[in-house]
């Protein structure tokens, strides 16, 4: 398939590898990356040539049908231990999107699953072949179903945004940053797709620029009417009255509703409350970790300091100078509005919700 076929497209099988859009060049280039082995999944998750946590999901669950399909192994039990190492190094790659340990997860439990069923009579295809094609079909799976999700997210959200309504997004929670069509702009797209007059203030999101490079983007593919701002400009702009409402995505809800997301969301949800706007955060199922009770819980990535002291990779800051990069922070529920997944939209209590929305997935 051509690029210019692709272009929307994040993620996808190709012939044996793992192909991605590259978000570290866009929107001035457009480069495929072509993951051969495990290790070039590993670094593109890293390095952020994929991101958006439903994205480097579907990426780490294709890296683990490409260790399957390249697998050496003469047994399905070899083939799994490599499976549940490859997940460890998978996972190590990006600590706060729960979507990578939720896919890599899903990946060896399908694993678990073809071993434990009865091989039948067939010897050919060898069994490893059989499981690595078994595994391929999962990693499909998880990309289609977050489509699925992301659609029904933008079904559910749309209502919430205001007729005329000014929506303040940060980062990117767009197609790129999932299967496609994204989550936080996902409401936003339904929305406009319905004829409804909107306009969107996208967050420029210093130090990686999701917000200037990838949202203001994709708005413009879309024909989304935008106005993009720097970080600190938001709060200027609630106290003029000229936002009714923000929507972003999540790297991580735990059960009592708290909320990981980039860097800067934490502030905005401040803002948005003391200015009495409604807060909302947009997420697929898969996205949501019970496991943990509270924020405090939520591992929080340091990225390097060289990306806080570079700008379009040339320094702006004295040589040497020390300069911190958390790329995550958590926002307590109590900022926050009402959730939004594919099933509907949660209000507080969350963790009744989340625990509710958690036990009705299929
Ligand atoms: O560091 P990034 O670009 O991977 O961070 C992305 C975000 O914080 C997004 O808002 C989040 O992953 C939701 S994407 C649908």
């Amino acid at each position: 398939m051509s690029l210019q076929e692709q272009e929307l497209q994040t993620v996808w099988w190709d012939n044996g590898a793992v192909c991605l859009i590259d978000q570290r060049v866009l929107p001035h280039q457009r480069q495929v990356v072509s993951c051969q082995t495990l290790n070039d999944v590993a670094q593109a998750i890293k390095t952020m040539q994929v991101r958006g946590a439903p994205a480097i999901g579907c990426t780490a669950a294709y890296g683990m049908a490409l260790v399957a399909h390249h697998s050496q192994a003469s047994t399905v039990s070899i083939l799994l231990d490599e499976l549940v190492q490859a997940k460890a190094y998978l996972d190590a790659q990006r600590p706060t999107a729960v979507n990578l340990a939720w896919a890599t997860e899903r990946m060896l439990r399908c694993a678990h699953q073809y071993v434990e069923r009865p091989s039948g009579v067939t010897t050919e295809p060898p069994r490893t072949v059989q499981l690595a094609a078994c595994l391929l079909t999962e990693a499909h799976a998880i990309l289609a179903e977050d489509l699925a999700m992301c659609h029904a997210i933008g079904d559910h959200g749309a209502s919430l945004i205001p007729e005329r309504g000014h929506v303040l997004t940060h980062c990117n929670a767009g197609g790129l940053a999932t299967a496609g069509y994204g989550t936080a702009l996902a409401p936003i797209r339904t929305a406009h797709s319905q004829g409804r007059p909107l306009h969107v203030y996208v967050d420029e999101t210093r130090p990686f620029l999701q917000g200037a490079r990838l949202t203001a983007w994709e708005l413009q593919q879309a024909g989304i009417a935008q106005t993009l701002i720097t970080d600190n400009m938001a709060g200027y702009l609630m106290q003029r009255g000229e936002i009714d409402c923000v929507i972003v995505g999540a790297d991580r809800i735990v059960a009592n509703g708290d909320v990981a997301n980039k860097i800067g969301t934490y502030t905005l949800a401040v803002l948005a409350h003391a200015h009495q706007i409604p807060f909302y955060v947009a997420a697929p199922s898969s996205t949501i970790d019970l496991t943990l009770a509270t924020g405090d819980e939520i591992p929080i990535e340091e990225r390097a300091a060289s990306e806080v002291t570079h700008f379009a990779g040339q320094l702006v800051a004295p040589v040497g100078v020390a300069a911190a990069h958390p790329a995550f922070d958590v926002t307590p529920h109590t900022l926050i509005s009402a959730i939004i997944t594919e099933q509907g939209v949660i209000t507080p209590p969350f963790a009744i919700g989340l625990r509710e929305n958690v036990r009705r997935k299929p």
